[in-house]
This record gives structure tokens, sequence and C-alpha cells, in this order.
């Protein structure tokens, strides 16, 4: 339509000992420079500095504090939904031409520093190098495909015709935007839902979440260098008590884009649902929540190519994605060989450091591995454990690292079949044949990826056709959706199908204005 022609941002070839270099390289920069540093919140165009502070912590090692940030107060709250209203007058108005450029110019200045970026997200989350690289690549991705849908949805859509009036379909913004995004994506999820609603003429309240604070200033920053207006985007930092609640409840707030988990997700709708006093709409609610994905193996299947994908898909950042698989169901005529060559591969997953990009890092913090912990031994009492099931020995550091584990034999009706773990744990469970297997698949409440592997055409019809997910794979691992091209989002109890970086998704952000003129 007009278009340059879109490329998704390549990986960086770490294999390559000067690129590994220049990873090292950047990591050294971004400890001499950010580390120690305390960074501000952005209020109505400018930098807020000062006033109490909270900790970032290395999760590769938690006695080291990384860097600090603001602790946002309920006025700063209040400035912060004041200005986003504020700017909401001026920015509803600006041309999509200048909002489409400004992201293509953003999407420009990251390509320059995606080494950065990534060491930013390593000390943060503990991503090691190619999972910071494949987020930081996808916020590339984002500007690209989203200046690209500017202009495509500022064209309105066309009517049925009448012969005695001119009638037009036209996108306007809806108003402020509160964006609360979570610590495992902290740039490319907040970076989506701040760019939809951009793109569409509203303006944003951002709440990073305070485990990964930096890694999406850094963005922000980089889109105000690209020329958005300094008041269009409201940077609030902090607590959950100041922030949380009432930003949701805020009667000058007009959406909520939220991802995060179930528990958090379903609170935002209720709260959301309740009209405040001075409110003059009902609030809109997107939320992208959980997930418990499967991945289906058929006895037909290239059970190298399945295995693969699993260990990739389940293990990748340590298994702490919504899209992560969780649940291995495989045909019994190749589940115990399936399940060989997984465990085969997992066991070579040195557990490390990401700054020294160990294939697999700590989790978040000490409270999560507990939790996973608690899962791991209910688990030894109802599956057979056939790898991992402990904490893993890491020297010196402390952080939650814990072994990838695997659980063989898992019952549906067990927790590590039905509730998301976020951590390192895959389970397998045996169909009795491939039709079985699908049922399986989608005995959760969830609904947000699934991975099949068959080389029939007929079974690949059925899955199409009946596995309820938002995201299906076909021989290939259920992580890794690409802008532009695999829209995102789940079904179910996995959220509100939102479906980030697809064709629709600017329909969130926007109310549909009806002219119908006479002459
Ligand atoms: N979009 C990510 C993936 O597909 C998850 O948030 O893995």
């Amino acid at each position: 339509e007009g278009f340059l022609p879109f490329e998704h941002e390549p990986y960086f070839p770490f294999g390559r000992e000067d690129v590994a270099r220049a990873q090292r390289e950047a990591y050294r920069k971004v400890r001499e420079e950010y580390v120690g540093r305390t960074f501000p919140m952005y209020l109505g165009g400018e930098r807020v500095e000062g006033g109490e502070t909270f900790e970032v912590r290395n999760p590769a090692d938690t006695r080291e504090v990384v860097w600090r940030f603001p602790k946002a107060t309920p006025e700063q709250l209040e400035q912060a939904v004041a200005s986003a209203k504020e700017a909401f007058e001026t920015w509803r108005f600006s041309d999509p031409m200048q909002r489409a450029t400004i992201f293509k110019r953003a999407g420009e200045l990251l390509r320059a520093r995606r080494m950065e970026f990534n060491a930013v997200m390593g000390l943060e989350n503990g991503k090691n190098w190619a999972e910071a690289d494949g987020e930081v690549a996808e916020c590339v991705d984002h500007f690209e495909v989203f200046a690209r849908e500017t202009l495509k949805w500022a064209q309105g859509k066309p009517v049925y015709p009448m012969p005695d009036e001119h009638v037009t379909t036209v996108y306007e913004p809806v108003g402020v935007v509160a964006v609360i995004s979570p610590w495992n994506f902290p740039a490319a999820i907040p970076l989506g839902m701040a760019l939809g609603a951009i793109a569409a003429g509203n303006t944003v309240v951002w709440k990073p979440a305070s485990e990964t604070p930096l890694s999406s200033l850094l963005l922000v920053e980089l889109m105000f260098e690209a020329g958005l207006p300094r008041n269009v985007i409201q940077f609030v930092t902090g607590t959950d008590e100041v922030l949380g609640d009432p930003l949701v409840d805020h009667k000058d707030v007009r959406m909520i884009a939220f991802t995060g988990s179930k528990e958090i997700g379903c609170r935002i709708m209720e709260r959301a649902a309740r009209v405040q006093p001075g409110q003059r709409w009902l609030k809109r609610v997107m939320a992208e929540m959980g997930g418990k994905d499967p991945t289906v193996v058929c006895a037909d299947a290239d059970l190298d190519a399945a295995a693969t994908g699993i260990v990739q898909a389940a293990f990748g950042y340590a298994g702490q994605k919504c899209s992560a698989c969780s649940r291995v169901i495989a045909e019994e005529g190749v589940y115990d060989a399936l399940l060989d060559k997984v465990v085969t591969l997992a066991r070579e997953l040195k557990v490390g450091s990401p700054e020294e990009n160990a294939p697999l890092g700590p989790v978040i913090h000490e409270g999560s591995a507990r939790r996973i912990m608690g899962y791991i031994e209910n688990g030894k009492q109802t599956a057979r454990l056939v790898l991992g099931g402990e904490r893993a020995d890491v020297g010196e550091r402390e952080g939650g690292y814990v072994q990838p584990t695997i659980f063989a034999d898992v019952d549906p009706k067990d927790p590590l079949f039905q509730e998301e773990i976020f951590g390192p744990v895959l389970t397998f469970t045996r169909a009795r044949d491939w039709r079985h297997a699908i049922d399986l698949a989608n005995d959760s409440e969830y609904g947000l990826t699934a991975a099949f592997y068959s080389r029939d055409p007929g079974k690949i019809n059925e899955a199409r056709r009946l596995i309820q997910v938002g995201n299906l794979y076909i021989n290939r691992k259920c992580t890794g959706a690409l802008s532009g091209t695999h829209a995102f989002g789940g079904y179910n109890m996995s959220g509100t199908n939102a479906k980030v970086g697809g064709p629709d998704y600017l329909f969130w952000f926007v109310q549909t204005k009806t002219v119908a003129q006479k002459y």
C-alpha cells in the first residue's frame, strides 16, 4: 500500500566472536554509565527527580543494586493523569504522518543502540543475550509496524454509499490510556501498548514494572529524542499501592492497557467496571494475562524438531513467558522417545549468569523461586521427576536459580498441568491418540499459545480447527511471535485477545465516528 517493504529486524549472530565482544563491551559501558545512578520520571514533559526512591536489583546476584527510581507520590499520580488529559487536547488532533515519522525515527535510533538495551535488560530481568536481543529487535519491529498502522487507520474505512448523503467513517482517539506492564518483557510489551495508544492519538500514563523500569524509560526517552512531544507520555515509577488501583480507578483514565498476571488482570477488569463519580465513559480494559501452553506431538512428527522446539519454548528465559511451553502432550507411540530427546537436550542447559550469556539464568526473584519450588516439591509426590527438581548451584551468586525441571506422567488434574508456574518446569502427559492429545491441549482455562507437531495434513487441519488458543504454531515452537506477522493474544483466561502487532490492534484504541452530510 505504498509503504516500503517490511523486514523483521534480524537478530545478532552472537556465535561470532566480534559480535560477542561488542555485546560484552555494551555491558561494560552500561555498567560504567548507568549502574549506581538514580533515574527520573517524566510528568507533563518535565523530568522529575528527587524524593524517595526504590532500588532495582540484578536478579543474577540480588546483592547488587543496579540503579534507583523515584517512588511516585499520590500527588504525582494525580499530576500524571492531569497532564495526560491536558496533552490529549492537542495530541488528539496531531497529524498521523507526524506520528508515523516519529515512530520510524525512533526505530532507527533504537537500531543503533540495540546492544546497550540488551545489556540494560539483562541487568534488570536476567535475560541472556539472545533473549534480550529478541525482545529489543521486536521493539524495532513495533516501531516500523506501528508507523504503517498509524497511516492505515488514519484513512478510516469505506462505507456503502447513498445517493443523497456523503458518509464517512473515521477513527478518533479515546483519551488517557494507562499502560501497565510486566517485568518479563519490559520493553516490547509496554511499547506495543503505548504505541497502539499514541498511534491513534491518545496520551499515556506509563507504569513500568518496578523490577524493570530502565528498560522502559530508555524507550520513552528514545521516543522523545525522535520528536514525540514530551507531554504525550507520563512515565511514573513506584509502588503498586500508589500507582496500581488508584490509576485504574481514576475517573479521567479512559482505558487501561494491561499485560501481566491473571490475578491482576481480573482485578483490573472488575475495578474498571465501576463508574467513578465524575467519570463520563465506560472504561475499556485490555488485559493480556497468563498461559499454560501445550505442545502436542503426534506419532508421525519429526521428533528431533519437536524436541528442539519444546526445549527452546520451555526453558528460554527460564520459562518466564506467558507464551512458554509448559505442557507436552505426546501420543503413546512416541512418548518415551520424545521424552528421552527432550531430557537429553535440557540436561545440557547450563545454569548461570545472563550477563555471561548462560543458556538458563535466574528467575526474577527469590519469592518467585520459592513459589516454583513449591510446585516442584508437590510434583515430586504426584508425578515422575525425570530432570532437575532442585535449586541450581551457581557458586557465590545469590539469586533465584532453579534447575531445568521435567516431570513425566503428569495427570491432567494435577496443578502442574493446570496452573501457570512461570519457571523452568515442563510436564509430559501421555495421550491415547492424536485426537485425545488435542482434547488434553484444550483442557485448560488458558488459551494463549500452542504448538502442534505432525506431518499429516489431515491432523493438521483438525488441529487448526480444534485447538482453542490465540496463537497456534504448527511444526514450530510456541514462543517468539513477530510483530506485524504473528498477532499476539490469547483466548479464555489468557485475556482479551487484543492481538498486538496485528491488523486490528489499533481498533482497541479508537472510537468510531460516522458523519453523514446532506448537501
Ligand atoms: N510475544 C512473546 C512471545 O511470543 C510473549 O509475550 O513469546
